[in-house]
């Protein structure tokens, strides 16, 4: 019988599938959320929710008990380290056995934007906990395609030039979670988590047309048009700042690697881009 794991972020891209695959798996899962009516419209009853808010420590403590693993999905906020390290210590001191960190890709580079050195500042407070670890290091989702920055009038506007990144899908993510929580061996573990090719904007452009019947093209921005697009559509500074790091990292090509962790840890290929359109086609038909 596998241990009681407490699912974070179980409303979101990955959290989601993190919570269903484990209780696909028979493990006992608890989905620590803020808003419970979604978390219930989402899992209906099969899943137990717990009310959880990073931002609020006087939740942690209900949401913890008896837990003996967690997924720590890391939500953009601006103060996002401080709160996960708050968290960690709350979860040792409640007896948690076993943290299995969402975190990126690029935490051991030498040059490193903000998003990735707060990631690597919390794997290391993981790491000083004692807690025994896993990281979960994607890169770039495929589902960023329909999320962050989805096609507008069958036009993909990204500032990347010819920058390529080896796309994620997040359900390969979530798999890999959902198997490093109930199997054993993942401890002290990192695994760098990419898709199974190399893409450019332009390739994904035209991959997303042949697979749906609808002619998408690629739009290489320039930086200063990006970042005045974000800004105006109302999206913060401090997260626009954050983006714009991250896109440029991608221009320069430096997360192109393509790894197979996902199949050694699942035992199944990595989701090609092809599939991951077929499966969202009607997302990417309304664009
Ligand atoms: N996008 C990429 O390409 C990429 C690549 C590598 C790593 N990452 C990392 O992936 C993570 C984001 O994953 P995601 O896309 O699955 O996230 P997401 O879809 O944005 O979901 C965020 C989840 O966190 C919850 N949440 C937000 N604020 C919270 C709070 N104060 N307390 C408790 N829960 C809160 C949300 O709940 P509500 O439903 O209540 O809002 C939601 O369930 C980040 O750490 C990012 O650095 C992203």
């Amino acid at each position: 019988m596998s241990k009681p794991v407490l699912v974070t972020g179980a409303t979101g891209t990955i959290g989601r599938d993190v919570a269903k695959g484990l209780s696909e798996m028979g493990a006992s899962v608890r989905a620590g959320v803020r808003d419970q009516a979604k978390a219930r419209k989402q899992f209906g009853s099969n899943i137990a929710l717990a009310p959880f808010d990073f931002e609020n420590e006087k939740t942690f403590a209900g949401a913890l008990e008896g837990m003996e693993k967690v997924f720590l999905l890391p939500p953009l906020l601006p103060n996002q380290l401080e709160l996960m390290n708050v968290f960690v210590d709350a979860a040792k001191r409640a007896g948690v056995r076993h943290i299995a960190k969402l975190s990126a890709i690029g935490v051991d580079d030498e040059t490193q934007p903000m998003a990735i050195k707060w990631h690597g500042a919390n794997e290391q407070h993981i790491r000083e906990s004692g807690v025994a670890f896993t990281f979960l290091r994607p890169n770039s989702f495929m589902q960023n395609f329909f999320t962050y920055f989805p096609p507008r009038n069958s036009a993909i506007y990204l500032p990347w030039g010819k920058g390529t990144a080896s796309f994620v899908d997040t359900r390969d993510i979530a798999s890999v979670a959902a198997k490093v929580l109930t199997t054993d061996g993942h401890e002290e573990k990192i695994y760098t988590l990419t898709g199974p090719a190399t893409l450019g904007i332009a390739e994904v452009a035209r991959i997303l047309s042949e697979v749906t019947g609808h002619e998408f093209k690629y739009v290489d921005v320039p930086e200063a048009a990006a970042r005045d697009g974000m800004l105006q559509a109302g999206v913060p500074a401090w997260q626009v700042d954050l983006v714009m790091e991250l896109h440029a990292v991608n221009k320069q090509n430096r997360w192109s690697t393509v790894t197979s962790d996902i199949e050694k840890v699942t035992g199944t290929h990595p989701t090609d881009f092809a599939q991951f359109a077929r499966d969202h086609a009607d997302k990417f038909r309304a664009s």
